[in-house]
C-alpha cells in the first residue's frame, strides 16, 4: 500500500424526505441560486415542485438552467457561466443524474475563470476556484454527487473529457432513494453497470497488500449483483432502491483507491464510443469491460481469479488459474446479459465504421491505463472485438 491522503469534504445527507434540509443548507451559501436540471425528468416526479418550494421558503431568488443533456455539452455549461455572470448567482442547486452534476460543475469553476472553460478538460489550466454548490442526486450511477470529477462532450469537435479539481467537490448532496422511483429500466441498469465498472476501474491494479480495499471492492459487487434482479422486479421498492443508490455513492468516492491508482482505460475508450456516437455512458462500459479484461488478463492472472472467485463464487477445482479467471469474465457478461444490459456495439447500430477515429480519440493525452498501458491500437482491437 502506498501513502495516501484522502481527502472528501462532501456532506453526505441521506434518506426519505432529506431533501427538507436543503432550507438549512442553501442559506450558508447565498441568496442567488441557479438551479441546474435536465430534460424534464423532475418535472414530472414532482421533485421540482418541492425544491421550487423549499427554495421559497428561504426567500431564495432562483434562476434556472434546464435543459443539461445526458453527456453534458459545452454549449450548455457555458450557457450557464453567462448566467451566473449575469445575475451574480452566489450558490449552484443540481437537480438531476450525473450529467447535471458534471455541468454544474463545469458551471461552478468556469464562473470564476477568465478563460475558455474548456481549457480545464483539454488540461490547459487547472480550476482554481469555484462557486459553492450542492446536489440532489435523482439517478444512482457516477458517484459525482460525492466526488470532484466532472465528465464534458464538446459535441461539436466530438471530444469526451474527465477533470476536476479539489475546488468542485459539492458542498452538500442529498440522496433521498425515493427521488431514484422514477428512473426508467434502462437507466437503472446503465446506471448499476456504471457503479460495477467503477469498482472495477479500481480493483485491477498492481499494489500489493490491498486487503481490505479489495474487500470493501467485492461487498460493493456482491450487493449490487444481489440487489440488481430484486430492484428491477419492483422498480419502486424503498429498501432496493437505497441499496443501488448507497453503492454508486461509495464505488467512486475516493475511498476504495486508498493507497493505490486505479486504472481507468475501460472508461477512457467508452468516452471516446459516447463522443462520437452519444451513447448511454453504462451502455458502453457494458459492452467494452469484458472485452478489456480479456484483453489484459495476462497482465495479472491472479487478480482475475481473485475476482472470479470471490465476486462470482467460481470453483476452482481442476482448472488453470487463467481458466478460472476467464470464468469469471464470462460470468460478469452473463450478469450483465441477464438484468438486460448491451453487449455488442451492434446494440446501438454502431459497425466498424468510425473504429479509427475512436480509436485515435483515447490517445488525446498519449497512453493510458495503469494496470496496463494501452496504445491506439490496443483501443483499437478492444472495440473490434466489441462489435
Ligand atoms: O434529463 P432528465 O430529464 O433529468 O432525464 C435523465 C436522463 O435522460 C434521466 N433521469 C435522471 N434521473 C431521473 C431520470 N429519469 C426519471 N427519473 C429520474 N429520477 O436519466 C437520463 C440519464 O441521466 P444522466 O445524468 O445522463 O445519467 P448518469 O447519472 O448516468 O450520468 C452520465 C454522465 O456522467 C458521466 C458520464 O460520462 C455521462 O456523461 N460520468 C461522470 C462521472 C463523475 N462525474 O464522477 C464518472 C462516470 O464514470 C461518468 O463518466
Ligand atoms: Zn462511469
Amino acid at each position: 500500500m502506498q501513502n495516501f491522503t484522502y481527502y472528501n469534504p462532501v456532506k453526505l445527507i441521506f434518506g426519505k424526505d432529506q431533501v427538507e434540509q436543503l432550507k438549512n443548507e442553501v442559506p450558508k451559501y447565498g441568496k442567488k441560486v441557479l438551479v441546474v436540471y435536465g430534460g424534464g425528468s423532475i418535472k414530472r416526479n414532482g421533485l421540482y415542485d418541492r425544491v421550487m418550494g423549499l427554495l421559497g421558503e428561504i426567500g431564495a431568488e432562483v434562476h434556472e438552467l434546464p435543459g443539461v443533456e445526458p453527456n453534458p455539452r459545452l454549449t450548455t455549461v457555458k450557457k450557464g457561466i453567462e448566467i451566473c455572470k449575469n445575475e451574480g448567482i452566489e450558490f449552484l442547486l443540481a437537480v438531476g443524474g450525473g450529467s447535471v452534476i458534471d455541468c454544474t460543475k463545469a458551471i461552478a469553476a468556469g464562473s470564476k475563470y477568465d478563460g475558455d472553460v474548456w481549457d480545464f478538460m483539454t488540461r490547459k489550466a487547472a480550476a482554481k476556484e469555484a462557486l459553492p454548490f450542492g446536489t440532489i442526486l435523482t439517478l444512482a450511477a457516477t458517484g459525482s454527487e460525492m466526488n470532484a470529477g466532472s465528465v464534458i462532450t464538446n459535441w461539436e469537435t466530438n471530444e469526451k473529457y474527465g477533470w476536476g479539481s479539489p475546488v468542485t467537490f459539492p458542498k452538500f448532496s442529498i440522496l433521498d432513494p425515493v427521488n431514484t422511483y422514477s428512473v426508467p429500466r434502462d437507466q437503472t441498469i446503465y446506471g448499476m453497470v456504471d457503479m460495477m465498472s467503477h469498482v472495477f476501474e479500481h480493483y485491477f491494479h498492481h499494489e500489493p497488500n490491498t486487503l481490505t480495499q479489495d474487500r470493501w471492492c467485492e461487498s460493493i459487487l456482491r450487493t449490487v449483483i444481489e440487489t440488481a434482479p430484486k430492484l428491477l422486479d419492483d422498480l419502486e421498492n424503498y429498501e432496493h432502491r437505497a441499496t443501488i443508490l448507497l453503492n454508486g455513492t461509495l464505488a467512486l468516492n475516493g475511498m476504495l483507491n486508498m493507497g493505490y491508482s486505479g486504472d481507468w482505460a475501460t472508461h477512457n475508450i467508452e468516452h471516446a464510443v459516447s463522443a462520437v456516437y452519444d451513447i448511454p455512458h453504462g451502455g458502453g462500459l457494458a459492452i467494452i469491460f469484458p472485452n478489456w479484461m480479456k484483453h489484459t488478463l495476462d497482465e495479472n492472472v491472479d487478480r482475475f481469479k481473485q475476482m472470479a472467485v470471490r465476486v462470482f463464487d467460481v470453483s476452482t477445482d481442476g482448472k488453470s488459474d487463467r481458466e478460472v479467471a476467464l470464468e469469471g469474465i464470462e460470468k460478469l457478461r452473463e450478469f450483465w446479459n441477464s438484468i438486460g444490459a448491451p453487449s455488442r456495439l451492434a446494440d446501438y447500430d454502431i459497425n466498424d465504421e468510425k473504429l479509427e477515429l475512436m480509436a485515435e480519440k483515447t490517445v488525446a493525452f498519449g497512453e493510458f491505463g495503469r494496470f496496463k498501458k494501452l496504445t491506439k491500437e490496443d483501443s483499437y482491437e478492444i472495440l473490434k472485438a466489441s462489435l
